[in-house]
């Protein structure tokens, strides 16, 4: 990650649920993530997530609730303390009444990740108790491999931080030619470092990494506006990009 880059996301933070395309991304890949996961809850309740490029937390906390914890790591200290607010705030009340809960077991860490046995990915959300060497049932990582610089040394990290027989799901926009350019405005290329995932490309990093049972498929399209002309500042017409989903399981 450049300091262009982490510069513009602690920029972005502060508005970035405000983002109506943010929102709605989140939102299915948070219902594609869900469609792949256990469907028994006494099964999905025991996962340990990890969250990477957890940005405000949006994808964790819409997990949380299912799971037994989520570490969000995120390199950008001003995304972190935005997910940090979140968690310190007193929760909205249900809708079927009552008073809302405090999410307990979501744990904000702040790091560029290089190594899984990192000492802030060791303290465990929910006794809040370190455990050196801890793994992970399921690594998560949403719109943020276009950020990347090097794939290679992520998945071998991400590989690194699970416990065997663990899963990697991560989603993020296709390279579906020079058109997928048009996702972000010109005006937000720091830090943009490929214009979306090729699907034979992300097969072969996953296998490289040692990921076994890879696969790279469509989850769903996200309808956003794009600019009228490259740079011009206006959005204008709508645009569908379809979205990957890359999954792969860790074996021994
Ligand atoms: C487009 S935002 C997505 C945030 C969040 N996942 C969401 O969907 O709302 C990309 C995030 O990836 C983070 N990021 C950038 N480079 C990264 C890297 N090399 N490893 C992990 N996260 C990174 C940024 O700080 C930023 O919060």
């Amino acid at each position: 990650m450049t300091d262009a880059s982490n510069a513009r996301f602690n920029t972005e933070a502060l508005s970035w649920d405000t983002n109506p395309d943010v929102q709605r991304a989140t939102a299915l890949a948070h219902a594609a993530y869900l469609a792949r996961l256990p469907s028994d809850p006494a099964v999905l309740s025991t996962y340990d997530v990890l969250d990477l490029g957890c940005g405000t937390g949006l994808l964790s906390l819409a997990l949380a609730p299912a799971v037994r914890s989520v570490t969000a790591v995120d390199p950008a200290e001003g995304m972190i303390d935005a997910l940090r607010a979140k968690l310190a705030s007193p929760p909205p009340p249900p809708p079927e009444g009552g008073k809302g809960l405090p999410v307990a077991n979501v744990s904000p860490v702040c790091a560029l990740l290089q190594d899984p046995d990192d000492p802030r990915l060791a303290v465990d959300p929910v006794t809040r108790s370190p455990r050196p060497g801890r793994r992970f049932d399921l690594a998560v990582s949403h719109l943020v491999l276009h950020h990347v610089p090097d794939l290679r040394s992520f998945f071998r990290t991400v590989h690194g931080c699970l416990a065997p027989g663990g899963r990697l799901m991560v989603t993020d926009f296709e390279n579906f030619g020079p058109e997928a350019r048009k996702f972000h405005p010109e005006s937000k290329m720091d830090g943009v470092e490929r214009h979306g995932l090729r699907r034979d490309e992300m097969q072969a990093l996953l296998e490289e990494a040692g990921f076994a049972d890879v696969s790279v498929e469509t989850a769903f399209a996200l309808e956003k506006k794009v600019e009228t002309e490259p740079g011009s500042g206006v959005m204008g017409p709508s645009m569908v990009f379809p979205f990957l989903i890359c999954q792969g399981k860790k074996t021994g």
